[in-house]
């Protein structure tokens, strides 16, 4: 079975023994390939609709080798079991879709999480900070010109409000209060090449909008700060 650099780069992150909740599955190869490592020890794979499920069902079936899994239509969190997970990932979709799953999730969500947003990283990383969630890591991957990030996140202990809860932190890289600059680039900041490109990505984006908003004659010293930051990060 062969991965996208994507999907081995949130393989990454799941835990040995894991029992994993996937959503969104599509086509299961996310817990298929944990199942051929011998990493997790049971999977459930949801999607919205049939027809992915399906795709999954065929692929597990090839990978699975008696291994316990279980296959189910689920608006996120929805119909999920919370006793039968502990790990999910929520991958390949909007960031702003991922947040409305976790926050439908309640306390289904409030686990350990490896996700993926193929848009609007900023509008998951403000969700998850003001929600009770730190990201402990976000990891950069590129695949055919596109710059991924994915993120291994926890809730806090006490759950709430990530300012409240900033002693609590034991993360590596998440502080609060956030920045501007910090919902564009996260907290994390590893020193690495992918990094670096997704930097000048975030950069020339920024530099877009800046446009705009001189236009509107708005308020433009949050941008310059992050097109600047952004740039300083850009060169490795
Ligand atoms: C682009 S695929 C991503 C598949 C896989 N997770 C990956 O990263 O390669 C997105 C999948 O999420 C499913 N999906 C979208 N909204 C969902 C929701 N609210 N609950 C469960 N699945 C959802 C879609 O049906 C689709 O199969």
């Amino acid at each position: 079975m062969i991965l996208s650099k994507r999907l081995l780069t949130v393989k990454s992150l799941v835990p040995h023994g894991a029992r994993l909740l996937d959503i969104g599955s599509d086509h299961a190869l996310l817990p298929s390939s944990l199942f051929l490592d011998d990493t997790i020890r049971s999977a459930v794979v949801t999607d919205l609709k049939t027809g992915p499920l399906s795709r999954s069902r065929t692929q597990l079936e090839a990978a699975c080798f008696g291994a316990p899994y279980s296959l189910l239509i689920s608006d996120g969190f929805e119909a999920v079991d919370r006793d039968n997970y502990d790990f999910a990932a929520i991958c390949g979709m909007g960031g702003e879709l991922i947040a409305r799953i976790i926050n439908g999730g309640g306390d289904k969500a409030r686990i350990p999480m490896a996700l993926q947003p193929m848009t609007a990283a900023d509008k998951l990383r403000a969700y998850l900070w003001d929600n009770g969630f730190s990201i402990e890591k976000e990891v950069f991957t590129t695949e055919d010109a596109r710059v991924y990030v994915v993120m291994l996140v926890k809730p806090y202990p006490s759950g709430g409000n990530s300012r409240a809860s900033e002693r609590l932190s034991s993360c590596e890289c998440s502080h609060s209060p956030y920045s501007y600059s910090d919902l564009y680039l996260g907290q994390c900041r590893p020193d690495t090449e992918e990094f670096a490109l997704y930097a000048l990505k975030t950069a020339r984006a920024a530099e877009k909008r800046l446009i705009g908003q001189r236009v509107r004659g708005e308020d433009t010293s949050k941008i310059e700060a992050l097109i600047e930051e952004a740039l300083r990060f850009s060169v490795l």
